[in-house]
């Protein structure tokens, strides 16, 4: 057997027997997206720092080796993510770990305020788009930072970071992050126009607020900031998972099952919840806990991704295994990402009828999905698979693990809470 074909047969796969609706209750992990963006943010403070509800997947332990290369003092344990920053002296990191992940470039602002200089290689990710960072280089110069593209890394310093207005060309998450993480150790104050009003840039500044910064308007387009405060460390707990939530709701409704997902917040799963109430879902909302109920078939829908409040680009994946067989043609328009569509091919290999038009994916119904070996490429496209899985006839195998588990926190132990039959095969195991 070829050495390559050996190592893709035997690569680590997740098997799902489909058909079984799920039911019961189940408890969403903390935010990936949020963690990942507040974790780095820790080394800005002048004593630990203590993380709840962190998720423990892939992204989070590839942060945390990063953070110790960087010389912070990091334990993580039953989702408690203790920081000690004082210790951190050098300010580039290492490529093999800044490479396996897109947020890696978050260290970039936080080492120049520590250093005044910083080298960080240029992000990894999903192979989801070009995803230039040009809106973070206009950020950081903007606050006093000269930063130069060299050798596949981000070279930045600075003789002092000072406030600034901001005007972002164009809603980024990432570049919204960086230049907060600029902003606050810079001398003076900031204001960040079209800024990204997503659920974890709100929880980025309520950290650095409960650190001691002075962060007002995150969750709207213009976010101020009062620069050069001292940043203690403290205690917070990161808001729950939005992507891993509903992922959750969609295969819940996917497998006509009746579920209860606890530990959410309603309000930022508005737009998907409204999607779901048109396909004739039932969708009920309490507290902190959202009930998924479906039977039958459900009527076919036109998603338009949209950045938030609109309706979630890391969810489109998950909802086209949901629209494939619903009754009737639906369209998912991709507005974020120029190439996030074409893992629609392994669905096709399941059964669907997913055509595409550039942008545009057109999903006629089809009566039924039916298991088979596909591949995820990128982690929602993995969610998108386990969801297909699920509501499949008959036993589909997943490769790619490693995509899933850079982003759900045993996704497997949650869906067996749930009645799922699904196990994890291949080497090691
Ligand atoms: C964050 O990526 C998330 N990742 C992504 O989630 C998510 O899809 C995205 O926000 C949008 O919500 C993390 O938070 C770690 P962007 P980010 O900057 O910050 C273009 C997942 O599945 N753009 O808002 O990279 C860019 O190419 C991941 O959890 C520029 O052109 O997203 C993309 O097409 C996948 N220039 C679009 O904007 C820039 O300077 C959105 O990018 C920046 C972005």
């Amino acid at each position: 057997m070829l050495e390559g074909v050996s190592m893709y047969i035997m690569s680590e796969r997740m098997r799902i027997h489909g058909g079984i609706p799920l039911k019961g209750e189940v408890a969403v992990s903390g935010g990936k997206n949020a963690s990942l963006a507040i974790i780095p943010a820790t080394l800005l403070a002048s004593s630990p720092c203590t993380l709840e509800n962190v998720p423990d997947i892939e992204d989070v332990r590839v942060t945390i080796e990063m953070l110790r290369c960087l010389g912070a003092e990091v334990e993580f344990e039953n989702n408690v993510l203790l920081v000690d920053p004082t210790t951190v002296k050098h300010h580039s990191v290492p490529y093999e770990y800044a490479s396996l992940m897109r947020a890696s470039y978050y260290l970039a602002p936080v080492l120049l305020g520590l250093f005044k200089r910083a080298e960080v290689p240029l992000p990894g990710g999903c192979p989801i788009g070009a995803r230039p960072i040009d809106q973070t280089i206009k950020g950081m110069t903007a606050l006093g930072a000269d930063v130069e593209i060299k050798g596949g890394a981000i070279h930045a310093s600075t003789k002092g970071l000072r406030g600034a207005d901001v005007y972002l060309d164009m809603v980024s998450v990432g570049a919204t992050v960086n230049t907060v993480l600029t902003a606050v150790n810079a001398s003076g104050n900031t204001t960040i126009h079209n800024s990204a009003k997503e659920p974890h840039v709100v929880d980025l500044a309520n950290f650095l607020n409960s650190m001691g910064a002075r962060i007002k308007g995150a969750g709207t387009d213009t976010i101020r900031v009062a620069g050069g405060r001292p940043l203690r460390g403290s205690t917070y707990t990161v808001i729950p998972d939005q992507i891993e939530t509903g992922t959750l709701m969609i295969a819940a409704a996917a497998t006509r099952g009746d579920v209860i997902i606890s530990g959410a917040i309603p309000t930022h799963m508005e737009a998907l919840s409204a999607k779901l109430l048109e396909m004739g879902v039932y969708v009920g909302e309490e507290d902190d806990r959202i009930h998924i109920r479906s039977e039958g078939k459900l009527r076919a829908v036109n998603v338009k991704t949209q950045v938030y409040p609109g309706f979630p680009t890391d969810l489109q994946q998950p909802m086209a295994a949901l629209l494939s067989t619903a009754k009737g043609s639906s369209t998912i328009t991709e507005t974020i990402y120029e190439s996030r569509l074409l893992y629609v091919e392994e669905l096709n290999r399941m059964g669907a009828n997913i055509r595409l038009f550039g942008r545009t994916a057109v999903l006629d119904g089809a009566d039924q999905l039916n298991g088979a070996p596909v591949t995820a490429n990128d982690l929602r496209a993995g969610a998108s698979m386990i969801i297909a899985g699920l509501m499949a006839e008959g036993v589909t195998d997943i490769y790619g693990l490693n995509c899933i588990q850079r982003g759900y926190d045993r996704i497997d132990e949650k869906l067996r809470r749930l009645g799922a039959r699904v196990e994890i095969l291949g080497t090691g195991r």
